[in-house]
């Protein structure tokens, strides 16, 4: 697969999960309805993330107009990295865990919808199929590297 089409299958995949990703309810204990799916959502978004930032960010900061959609970009990662780790420190039986996980999952949207509205067409408009296919087979490169 191409660059974008591996962004593209990734955010899919993000996307499915996150609807699936709730909170039991507060008094039912401390758990995810399903903890298995919170896990493989934070694993998805540590391999894109660094796939993005490793692989396909640099390569787009060198175009003018996509710099700045960057630089938000990665402003975005880390605000997730830093919604993700306070959740990591709460009950998860509370309320807090509940709108922090809201406004997780609203993030993670937000931010794929950004994605694939700017980044990715600039991707696909400026950078030749030659392009797209190298920098996919270094995408698929480092995801194996890193699920190992
Ligand atoms: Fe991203
Ligand atoms: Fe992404």
């Amino acid at each position: 697969m191409n660059a974008t089409e591996i962004l593209n299958a990734d955010h899919e995949h993000m996307l499915s999960l996150i609807d699936e990703v709730e909170l039991a309810e507060p008094e039912s204990g401390v758990v995810f309805r399903d903890p298995a799916k919170f896990d493989r959502l934070t694993e998805a978004l540590r391999v894109h993330t660094a796939i993005e930032e490793r692989v396909f960010y640099p390569a787009m900061r060198t175009f003018d107009g996509a710099a700045p959609l960057v630089f938000e970009a990665c402003r975005d990662h880390r605000r997730i990295d830093a919604l993700l780790a306070h959740l990591s420190t709460i009950r998860r039986s509370s309320g807090r865990a509940l709108n922090r996980l809201r406004e997780l999952k609203d993030h993670i949207r937000e931010h794929i919808k950004d994605e694939q509205e700017q980044l990715i067409p600039i991707a696909r408009a400026l950078l030749g199929d030659k392009a797209l296919q190298a920098l996919g087979q270094k995408m698929e490169r480092l995801t194996q590297s890193r699920a190992g």
